[in-house]
């Protein structure tokens, strides 16, 4: 196991002594002992004359050759870890290795592995050098020919990179081989084979310019159906990035191959992505509405890093936010137009502010662009693409959407078979526009997220709304103070009768269209002209990732929330309107008092749950009350998990009471007779009925109950038979035992789906919760080499089950740090990702963060600790 921490650092970077042009493989595959020959086409990076340092990984070399003849064993070393030849030849020459590897026996699920039958391979970030010694870093880019040999009955289908040249039988044996080539130069991390007995779809896309494409999905066979949402996401990317960025894909194939093991979402290899089963297989019977849409979005984002990724791609891996950030902006936008761009948004914003603010604040945080790591599988993470991708986000905003779009264009056209940094990103877009940038690229380097601090004031004889903005950025590990950022707030200044008020004049900021540059750490923005008090609305669209605070008194709010055109900010005008009531009701229950709940905010919901003009999916997620991690997120220090769930269920019961003839009315109206379909707007229309679903049966009675019960039991979709059964079993219902055995029998086999039900009792708030995940950890269905199947049923109970994974006996910690131990040499970047539900552990109160610390020490005190957990525990303690 390889512990060592010598750390990485940006600012050591220097180019290749070598490169690498062209990479000739062959794969011989068998489970236990394939063969890998590479023939690699090398020539000096200038005049280094410095040895050649190849990177491996628990290698075995069975044989090299330089220039076609043996290469005696004083000219070179080898290590499982690296293979060095001292003095090279200072001209073009090739070398040839061959290394035997064992994919049935890597758990790791790097390189190449089995998932069920099948041989795959996962290569970024550092998964290459398991399977042969290579340049393995992203600034060495080669054209890759492939040849697989396997067994014709074990895997009649073998894919790589690139288009099919030729293929056949290996005269006199049962196996048969294929070739591949890939004409585009490539960093070895986007390198692909597989190898199996799969199913498969086909389809194909007309390019603009007229290029036929071929289209395939892989799946386990008798899955074929289940493709087909899939090859239709597909499809609508293609055409979409041909149409909002102009990117035409260029092979003449376009592949997909769905596996079930596989440590994280999906991979973009060069026409050969390779997926974890869950974001390929959807049907309306084992899919959810929420499953279909992160379908699309997953086949979307590998789709479109052909091009912000594989054509273009990373110097080195402190720039993955360059092709990661930025594919994330454009899956987003991508599903904002195909759905709803509001809902969207919403959403988008909600998972930023339950997983990269957390990281923000605690232990973990990082700029977008990191200076320094030890294991770089950690820094796959929610702040360098989601906050990522709200930096393009705001770049947008700041030079227009015409700039912008110029901007990509020079990008591609500029940078076109390179690999590049965000210096170079950036430039493009000074560049179109003029701009200078060099203080909104504090945001690459600056962690931390921005806090904004507004006061308003009218003054209705001089008919002048004075704005008062100030900026503050928290010191973050490593980062002790902080310069200014250049922070976009989008504004409007609402009036009376809920129209955006127009004024004459704006000064103290510059102000573009309705943004204002907020780039000193205070500013004064005097509007002239304004001709009735307005009430701010600032932040629209959450046009930056920043923590505004500014005390509208609820009235404020609740007009927002009625009136504001901006319908993100109706939402968050919802969202602070209840976070305010579930912060005060949590102090008092913690003060032993009993919580009060303002029925003019209940009451408001009422109006939001019957309004006819705004869209379901919208009312849905205005319904829907922060969460209890949302919560303790606002409270920030001295957390009790109990505290805040007891408030929350308060507030849910005095919904239920309050509004419970409204509430079942509308959830009767909205029940409909038609069949599924799992476009956005029927599943808006689910949502806003489960919602209220949900919210009626906030009071614990049985009525509530009673009612979700029978949609169980009448549902003839995933969605609406998971709402039923979540309602069930997030309220501790009796009922959801029977129910939860039903649901088993039905679907037992379907792996997919039997982490629905391994999530839903992992994330039930009730005591016996943790003994029935311990209980479940032997079920037939678990495995602790499957990926999925952990992240169900631990990661759940860990991320999403704040009374129980917080128990005050430190019984949930305990578990966890156990699971974590155990797992970690199987599967190190799995067992780190599990780390980190302890990531907010200093702000919990003193009982439960000793028990948590004392797990974390437990697990740093362990010896032959994996890179990547070792990594992940020290930040985390420190
Ligand atoms: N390039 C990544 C896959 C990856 C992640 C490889 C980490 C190695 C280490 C891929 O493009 C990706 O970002 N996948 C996401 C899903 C996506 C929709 C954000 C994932 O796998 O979670
Ligand atoms: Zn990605």
């Amino acid at each position: 196991m390889k512990t060592d921490t010598a750390p990485v650092r940006l600012s050591d970077y220097r180019p290749p002594d070598y490169l690498i042009d062209t990479v000739t493989l062959d794969f011989r595959l068998s489970p236990n002992a394939t063969r890998v020959t590479s023939l690699l086409a090398i020539r000096p990076n200038g005049d280094t004359r410095r040895p050649l340092v190849l990177a491996g990984d628990q290698l075995k070399l069975v044989s090299v050759t330089l220039d076609g003849a043996p290469l005696p064993k004083e000219r070179y070393r080898a290590t499982p870890d690296a293979l060095e030849i001292a003095d090279p030849p200072q001209r073009p020459f090739k070398l040839e290795i061959v290394t035997e590897i064992d994919p049935a026996g890597n758990s790791k699920l790097m390189g190449l592995y089995r998932s069920e039958r099948t041989y795959c391979t996962q290569c970024e970030a550092e998964g290459f050098r398991r399977m042969t010694y290579f340049l393995d870093r992203p600034d060495v880019l080669s054209v890759y020919t492939t040849r697989i040999e396997a067994d014709r009955t074990e895997a009649p289908v073998l894919l790589s990179n690139g288009n099919p040249i030729d293929a056949g039988s290996v005269d006199g044996t049962n196996r048969h081989y294929a070739l591949w080539h890939d004409p585009f130069p490539k960093p070895a991390y986007l390198f692909a084979v597989v190898g199996g007995d799969l199913g498969v779809v086909t389809d194909h896309f007309k390019t603009t310019s007229g290029r036929n494409v071929e289209l395939r999905i892989y799946c386990e066979h008798g899955k074929e159906d289940r493709c087909a949402y899939a090859m239709d996401s597909l499809k609508r990317s293609m055409r979409w990035d041909e149409v909002a960025f102009g990117r035409e894909y260029d092979l003449d194939i376009f592949m997909i191959v769905a596996v079930s093991d596989f440590n994280m979402g999906a991979m973009e290899n060069k026409g050969l992505n390779i997926f974890n089963d869950k974001y390929v297989l959807a049907d309306p019977d084992t899919a959810t509405d929420g499953d279909f849409a992160h379908v699309e979005g997953v086949i979307a984002h590998e789709y479109f890093h052909n091009w912000t990724g594989n054509r273009i791609t990373c110097r080195d891996w402190f720039q993955l936010c360059l092709k990661e950030g930025l594919t994330v902006f454009r899956d987003q936008e991508f599903s904002s137009d195909e759905r709803s761009r509001p809902v969207k948004r919403i959403a988008d914003v909600r998972t930023l502010q339950a997983r990269q603010f957390p990281e923000d604040a605690g232990p973990l945080a990082h700029p977008v662009r990191p200076e320094v790591y030890h294991e770089i599988n950690n820094f796959y993470t929610a702040t360098v693409y989601e906050k990522g991708s709200e930096v393009i986000r705001m770049l947008k905003s700041i030079l227009g959407a015409k700039d912008f779009r110029a901007g990509m264009d020079l990008y591609f056209e500029r940078h076109d078979g390179q690999a590049v940094t965000i210096e170079d990103f950036l430039a493009c877009f000074a560049d179109v526009s003029g701009v200078d940038l060099a203080q909104f690229k504090l945001w690459y380097s600056q962690a931390g997220t921005p806090e904004i601090v507004a006061n308003g004031s009218y003054d209705a004889k001089a008919r002048r709304y004075t704005l008062s903005l100030a900026q503050n950025v928290p010191a973050t590990p490593g980062q002790s103070t902080k310069k200014p950022m250049h922070i976009p707030v989008r504004f409007g200044l609402v009036g009376p009768n809920g129209e955006d008020l127009a004024y004459d004049a704006a000064v103290g900021a510059a102000v573009t269209g309705d943004v204002i540059h907020l780039m000193e750490p205070n500013q004064t923005v005097v509007f002239s002209g304004v001709s009735a008090p307005p009430v701010p609305s600032l932040l629209r669209g959450f046009s930056a990732p920043a923590k505004l605070m500014m005390e509208l008194p609820p009235s404020d709010l609740l007009f927002l929330l009625r009136t504001d055109t901006d319908s993100f900010n109706r939402w968050r005008a919802a969202e602070t309107l209840a976070m305010r009531q579930l912060i005060a009701a949590t102090t008092a229950v913690r003060m032993n008092g009993a919580p009060k709940y303002d029925d003019a905010f209940v009451d408001a919901l009422g109006e939001i749950a019957e309004n006819d003009a705004l869209e379901p999916a919208f009312r849905a997620q205005a319904l829907q009350l922060p969460g209890e991690a949302d919560i303790a997120r606002e409270i920030g220090n001295d957390v009790d998990p109990d505290a805040i769930a007891a408030g929350r269920n308060g507030l849910r019961a005095a919904i239920a009471s309050r509004l419970a003839a409204r509430l079942r009315r509308l959830h009767q109206a909205l029940g409909s007779s038609m069949p599924f379909s799992p476009d956005a707007a029927s599943a808006g229309r689910r949502a806003l009925r489960n919602t209220l679903l949900d919210l009626i049966a906030g009071d614990g009675a049985t009525e509530g109950i009673a009612l979700a019960v029978e949609r169980f039991r009448a549902a003839d979709n995933m969605t609406d038979r998971m709402a039923a059964l979540a309602v069930l079993c997030h309220n501790g219902a009796e009922a959801r035992l029977e129910a939860l055995d039903a649901f088993h029998r039905r679907y037992a086999g379907d792996a997919l789906v039997i982490d629905k039900w391994f999530a839903l009792q992992a994330t039930t708030p009730t005591p016996d919760t943790l003994t029935r995940v311990k209980t479940l950890l032997d079920h037939p269905a678990f495995s602790i080499g499957n990926p999925n199947r952990i992240r169900s049923l631990v990661g759940s109970f860990a991320a999403a089950n704040q009374t129980q994974f917080n128990r005050p006996d430190g019984a949930g910690y305990d578990f966890v740090a156990d699971f974590v131990l155990d797992l970690d040499p199987k599967n190190p970047q799995t067992a780190a990702r599990l780390l980190a539900s302890f990531r907010s552990w200093r702000a919990l109160e003193a009982g439960r963060r000793q028990k948590a610390e004392a797990a974390l020490n437990r697990v740093v005190a362990a010896p032959n600790l994996s890179r990547d957990t070792r990594d992940i525990i020290t930040r985390t303690i420190a």
